[in-house]
């Protein structure tokens, strides 16, 4: 049985105060005896910050994006083992926001991949299709050729490791959410294409769907057989909202 993942990824949002109401509020509203694995990934600078009010709650945390080089002159970037040294669990890796505004292709993608997994991080691999490339039947060959990418650098065990994130260019921030179904047919793609290889990596990996996710359509995405919980922007910045999704896994 996979548990359920709710991981929050705020973007570049918060402050030192909102952060502590965040975190608290989701810490004490978070029910006793809930199954889903919760994770929040806030902006780098804030970790230390999170990591404090967290620290023995049961509650992961993680970086939203790692350097591929792991140490030196590479001004403003943040390596996998610095992550590591503020006890981060996760680190989302090809977010489609990296991939575009940060002309992040997939070779860089499936480096950082490597690089955060070796350091002993677990990526949250982010894949995803433009609307245009859905429109022309293109999904599957963009998420395949995605996840090829990865697979070729970093082998089949290796994703086995992490978590996949699902996430429609077109439903992200814009409250057009995947239907659970179109969700659904996405997420056995990737589970089909990776049992093909290896049964056990398939049957094992986590694969989030992410792109408005919202306490109103938690329940019914969290039920798809191959939907394994969340990657939540918007939603993961109120505590009630967060929480709310949190507890429909
Ligand atoms: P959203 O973002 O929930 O605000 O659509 C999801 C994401 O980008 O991970």
């Amino acid at each position: 049985m996979r548990q359920t993942l709710v991981a929050g990824n705020w973007k570049m949002n918060g402050s030192r105060s909102k952060n502590q109401q965040l975190v608290n509020a989701i810490k004490s509203g978070l029910r006793e005896g809930t199954t889903t694995e919760v994770a929040v990934c806030p902006p780098a600078i804030y970790i230390p910050q999170v990591m404090a009010l967290l620290q023995d709650s049961g509650i992961h945390w993680g970086g939203q994006n790692l350097s591929q080089y792991t140490e030196g002159a590479y001004t403003g970037e943040i390596s996998a083992s610095m992550l590591l040294d503020y006890a981060c669990r996760y680190v989302i890796v090809g977010h489609s926001e990296r991939r575009s505004l940060y002309g992040e292709d997939d070779a860089l993608v499936a480096e950082k991949f490597v690089v955060a997994q070796r350091a002993g991080l677990v990526p949250i691999l982010c894949v995803g299709e433009l609307l245009e490339e859905r429109e022309s039947g293109e999904t599957e060959a963009v998420i395949g050729k995605q996840l090829d990418a990865v697979i070729e650098a970093a082998g089949v065990p290796a994703i086995g490791e992490a978590v996949i994130a699902y996430e429609p260019v077109w439903a992200i921030g814009t409250g057009k959410t995947a239907s659970p179904e179109q969700a659904q047919e996405v997420h056995a793609y990737i589970r089909e294409k990776l049992a093909a290889q290896d049964a056990a990596v398939a049957e094992k990996v986590r694969i989030l769907y992410g792109g408005s996710v919202k306490p109103d359509n938690a329940a019914e995405l969290f039920a798809m057989p191959d939907i394994d919980g969340g990657l939540i922007g918007g939603a993961s910045l109120d505590a009630e909202s967060f929480l709310s999704i949190c507890h429909a896994g």
